[in-house]
């Protein structure tokens, strides 16, 4: 069967009450769209581990705290049908701003843990923002497991989070940052790098690799050592680069924990653009 798309709640209601869909285990993948293969490798997830897919395309505005960031996401819609087709998912569902945030809208989820760190200390409101969406497409759409990257490894957290706090029963599958073969991380917004922004921004992978979590004395060691190198690369406006364990997002006190695993996490600006990044420190 073609791969259906719903641009309404009403189309989306239809399609959800067909046979193809009713009483049948849904993976759900929530997106912004400019589908590329870090996105694809979480379809990929979920075709394989669930009956039915549903891919959403949604650039979720309450999420961006600047109205430009908006304007200037990346989106390719007509591609990203194309692409998800082949992949032969069972529905996209790209709703529209009035669909999922009517005149009247005004319940935002508050999150109490985890939003005024990393990204959530410059980004106000974003999580909030994420966390909104994601359990409104979980209630739309009542998956049985939804997926989500490590590339947005905060967001990762904070839907486990949510998820687990609401009870809403849905089960959370993460997949593993998906790079190009300069390792950079995969994103929409590298749409929006110079191809010599590209070269630089391909830096950030190789300098975290060469983080030694035993040879760190503590963050602040981290931080000379790490920016030192990323100044040496013209990667000059770092707005956090920490080291934090996985689970509980809290900070490294310079005491390793054998039983934990831990992380470092990037924010940097190459011109206009804002990158993230982490890695599991071996
Ligand atoms: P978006 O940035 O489009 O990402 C959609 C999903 O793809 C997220 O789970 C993200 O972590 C994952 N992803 C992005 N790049 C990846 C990569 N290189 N490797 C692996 N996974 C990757 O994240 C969002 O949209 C939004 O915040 C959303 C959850 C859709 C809510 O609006």
């Amino acid at each position: 069967m073609p791969t259906l798309i719903a641009r309404n709640l009403k189309t989306l209601k239809e399609a959800l009450s067909r046979p193809k869909f009713r009483n049948k285990k849904i993976g759900l993948v929530p997106t912004m769209g400019a589908i590329h293969m870090g996105h694809l490798a979480l379809v990929d997830k979920s075709i394989k581990l669930s009956e039915v897919t549903i891919v959403t395309i949604f650039v979720n505005p309450i999420q961006f705290s600047s109205k430009e960031d908006l304007k200037n996401y990346p989106k390719s819609i007509d591609s990203d049908i194309k692409i998800l087709s082949e992949k032969k998912v069972d529905l996209i569902f790209i709703p529209q701003k009035k669909d999922m945030y009517p005149k009247d809208f005004s319940t935002y989820i508050n999150l109490k843990k985890f939003d005024s760190i990393l990204c959530g200390k410059k980004r106000k409101g974003h999580f909030s923002g994420v966390a909104t969406i994601v359990l409104k497409l979980i209630s739309l759409v009542q998956p049985f497991q939804a997926f989500f990257g490590e590339k947005d490894y905060q967001q990762l957290v904070i839907i486990k989070k949510l998820v687990e706090d609401l009870n809403l029963g849905v089960k959370i599958n993460s997949v593993n940052t998906v790079r190009d073969k300069d390792g950079l991380a995969l994103s929409s917004r590298n749409n929006l790098l110079s191809e010599e922004q590209k070269i630089t921004a391909s830096k950030i992978n190789e300098i975290l690799n060469k983080i030694n979590l035993k040879k760190l004395k503590n963050q602040k060691d981290l931080f000379s050592s790490t920016k030192k190198n990323l100044n040496f690369y013209g990667i000059n406006n770092i707005e956090y680069l920490e080291i934090r364990e996985e689970k509980s997002l809290e900070l490294y006190n310079s005491k390793l924990d054998k039983n934990k695993n831990y992380r470092v996490f990037i924010a940097v600006r190459i011109g206009n653009v804002r990158l993230i990044d982490n890695i599991r420190l071996a």
